[in-house]
């Protein structure tokens, strides 16, 4: 193997949630790992994974709304794949639009053109659910939803004009360690609260698919070592279920918990979700029941807690 078929995956936005369950993963499974973000925080990843296997892991920063840059790091690593996670969500979309724009767009194009210059065949990047059409108007309801609906037009067009492929993926409401950015980062926050005893009330009252983001990050390991044609688009769960069934699942692993519910309603597509192109990809699709992802997220919140709690009185 010449070094430039060696399997490197470089990541965008690898500080964040979702990235640093996905720098973990393949960091774990032995694959090696560009790990970009315009921020240095990983205090998620180092709390994820605190020893990560020697070598797997090289941290830069980039932003991704420099295209010079990220042209140059990606000529130089020549990744095998790119996980494009970097966004700005939905408040600071609605508060900074065109800052909003910069990034989830004008990144998103970026990427997609660096990619091109350097013949990279296995691109992957979030979408969001937000991008689906709703209500009335049938279409995204805020800003963020639109940015990130206008990337998968600009996907398509990649693979028209250039036959660039790429896997855009629809999360809906993910959770776990690390989730504490976004409005629906409050289903964390409530299994948190109910792992360290304390309070939460979650905001609002919806029906969602509510994902385990280690399936979310297993999907992504899987994906960036597959091939495909096209530039595909995909949901990645079609099991809906409601804020109560969250709440179940808390009280049945915290049966002591002091969580409670808003009545405030959060609507979101319930229907219409289509998993076949990603599993085109990738084969069958493993979801953590409910309850279990609660309680990995509560046993890992408490694993968490007490080592800071050891590190502090040390
Ligand atoms: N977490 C979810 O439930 C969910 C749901 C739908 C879609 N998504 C999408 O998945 C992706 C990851 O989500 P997340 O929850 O990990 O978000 P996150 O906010 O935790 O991570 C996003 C990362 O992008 C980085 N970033 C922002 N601007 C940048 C720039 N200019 N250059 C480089 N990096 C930059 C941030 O520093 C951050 O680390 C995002 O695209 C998000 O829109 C997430």
């Amino acid at each position: 193997m010449t070094p430039s078929t060696l399997e490197r995956v470089l990541i965008t936005g690898a500080t964040g949630f979702l990235g640093s369950w996905i720098v973990s993963a393949l960091a774990n499974r032995g694959i090696p790992v560009l790990a970009t973000d315009i921020s240095e925080d990983y205090h998620r990843l180092d709390a994820l994974c605190p020893n990560p296997p020697e070598g797997m892991v090289e941290r830069r920063i980039c932003d991704i709304t420099d295209p010079e840059a990220l042209d140059l790091l990606i000529g130089q690593m020549r990744p095998t794949g790119i996980i494009h996670l970097a966004a700005l969500q939905i408040p600071v979309c609605r508060e900074r639009p065109a800052a909003g724009a910069a990034v989830n767009i004008g990144g998103h194009i970026n990427i997609f053109e660096a990619a091109r210059a350097h013949r990279i065949r296995r691109i992957i990047y979030t979408s969001s659910i937000a991008a689906k059409p709703r209500g009335s108007a049938n279409a995204p309801s805020n800003l963020y939803g639109v940015f990130k609906k206008t990337d998968e037009e600009i996907s398509r067009i990649y693979w028209q004009d250039h036959q660039l492929p790429s896997l855009g993926l629809r999360p809906y409401i993910v959770y776990g360690v690390g989730r504490d950015e976004g409005e629906t980062s409050a289903i964390t926050r409530a299994i948190e609260a109910a792992a360290l005893g304390k309070k939460y009330e979650i905001p609002f009252d919806t029906r969602s698919c509510f994902q385990y983001v280690g399936d979310i990050a297993e999907i992504f390991v899987r994906a960036v070592r597959s091939d495909w044609r096209g530039a595909l688009l995909s949901d990645i769960s079609d099991r809906v279920q409601s804020t109560d069934d969250v709440l179940a699942a808390i009280r049945t692993v915290v049966p002591e918990a002091e969580v409670t519910v808003a009545d405030t309603a959060r609507v979101s597509p319930e229907d219409g979700f289509d998993t076949s192109p990603l599993r085109q990809v990738i084969g069958d699709l493993q979801e953590t029941p409910l309850v279990e992802g609660v309680l990995k997220t509560v046993e890992l919140y408490r694993a968490i807690d007490a080592r800071r709690r050891q590190a502090q009185s040390a």
